[in-house]
């Protein structure tokens, strides 16, 4: 257990947040594809960056870490080896589907496994489109779950053009990656646009890759050039957590320092700004395709909104902060179309009502894919469990601090994408 105190000030701070976790994932993944040294600076060492470095030494890349900056050369994209034993994705969605991705050119087997949580989380939205390429993939429960093996690869893979059912990031990465393999162009058709990160990335490693709204388009290559360096941007969805405990703790001026504000990533600022919060984007600069910022934000009176669509992804990973803010606003706040928070790290909705409204009862309801918050309620200690799930922890947190404190069972899974949250928090 351990228990969050009450703030009776606001917060008045500069903040350098943990850096972005998508995008560190995506550096070290493309940088062991090319054939030289790639320095990476700001990388996040949190535990899912850090599966995805142990994957992809297996796989048979150089990498040498020393504190926050890492050094990764490449065998080429011809290159990978056969690991030695199965790899672990640990809690991490995106290396695992990533890796699928990846693995499923390869003329070598892979088995992947995971930890309690990803296990239980749905994989045939990545293992359909690999297949139809032509990879040989087999899983638990009818090619659904993990364990997965994908099989060596005996022929060139079909370069496919494929319609995602449900917008991610992940899935539409995999089959890039696999693209990048196949005998001839991929396109994939999103229904709303998810984060670019890889597209990015891939066109800085000179990729040929189009894009025209929600639909990407791959050519295959042999060889991609790395850039030398690559330095990563904070992280948003880490930020999420101040920009939201800043706008409802009176007195609060906080400047979060360089920021990535990668256009598919700002939701957030979009709907607090909405309910009335006061953030200002400050030194907006570009390197890499990826633009990064200081967010300043003032405290400020919060209103109820709606919202859903082509939003959602632009924010999937900040509702429950959004949640705690608008469990503070004025009004009633309904969000649509977030059916998606239920194959999480956890069955974030359920969550939500089950432990939100032990600090303020009578507040979050949720449909199949609806989330209903009824700001302005009472607000009372609460003993609280996170489900192991990072961003439940970090959201139960700044809860219990705007409010009259929380306890909760579990502050160690925040090392998965912040390791130093509770340093911040506890200033
Ligand atoms: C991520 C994509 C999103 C997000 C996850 C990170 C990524 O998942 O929720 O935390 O880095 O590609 P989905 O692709 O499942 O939406």
């Amino acid at each position: 257990m351990k228990k969050i105190l009450a703030m009776n000030h606001g917060m008045r701070d500069e903040i350098q947040v943990a850096a972005d976790k998508s995008i560190s994932h995506r550096s070290v993944i493309l940088s062991a594809l090319g054939s030289t040294t790639v320095e990476i600076s700001n990388f996040l060492s949190g535990a899912d960056c850090l599966s995805t470095v142990a994957c992809m030494r297996a796989l048979g890349a150089n990498i040498e870490q020393s504190g926050d900056k890492i050094l990764v050369t490449g065998n080429g994209l011809q290159g990978l080896k056969e690991p030695e034993n199965i790899l672990d994705a640990g809690n991490s969605g995106t290396t695992l589907r990533l890796l699928l991705g990846l693995c499923s050119p390869q003329k070598f087997l892979t088995t992947f496994t995971g930890d309690n949580s990803l296990r239980r989380r749905p994989m045939a939205r990545v293992i359909n489109p690999l297949t139809e390429m032509g990879a040989n993939i087999v899983g638990r429960n009818g090619n659904k779950n993990l364990p997965i093996t994908v099989l060596p690869s005996t022929k060139i893979l079909r370069g496919i053009n494929y319609q995602m059912p449900v917008a991610s990031a992940q899935v539409k990465s995999a089959i890039l990656l696999a693209g990048l393999y196949a005998g001839s162009v991929t396109t994939v058709v999103e229904p709303v646009p998810s984060r670019n990160h890889t597209e990015k990335m891939l066109a800085a490693f000179g990729v040929h890759i189009e894009t025209f709204n929600n639909i990407i388009r791959i050519f295959p290559t042999y060889n991609l050039v790395a850039p030398e360096k690559i330095s990563i941007p904070g992280d948003i969805s880490s930020g999420a957590y101040w920009l939201v405990l800043a706008t409802i703790l009176d007195g609060s001026d906080v400047t979060i320092k360089n920021v990535g504000v990668n256009e598919t990533r700002t939701g957030i600022i979009d709907v607090l700004s909405d309910m009335g919060a006061k953030i200002e984007m400050l030194n907006v600069k570009t390197s890499g395709g990826e633009s990064s910022a200081d967010l300043r934000v003032v405290s400020s009176k919060l209103r109820g909104v709606e919202f859903g669509g082509e939003m959602i992804p632009r924010l999937i990973d900040e509702i429950p902060a959004i949640a705690v803010a608008a469990a503070f606003a004025e009004g009633t706040t309904i969000i649509h179309d977030v059916g998606e928070l239920r194959v999480k790290e956890t069955d974030r909705l359920a969550a939500i009502v089950e432990e939100f409204n032990k600090i303020s009862p009578n507040t979050f309801t949720a449909t199949e894919d609806t989330l209903i918050i009824h700001g302005g309620q009472e607000k009372t200690f609460a003993e609280c469990i996170t489900r192991a799930d990072h961003r439940m922890a970090m959201s139960l947190s700044i809860f219990g601090a705007a409010a009259k404190g929380v306890a909760i069972d579990d502050s160690d899974c925040v090392n998965i994408s912040y390791p130093n949250f509770f340093d911040v928090l506890t200033d």
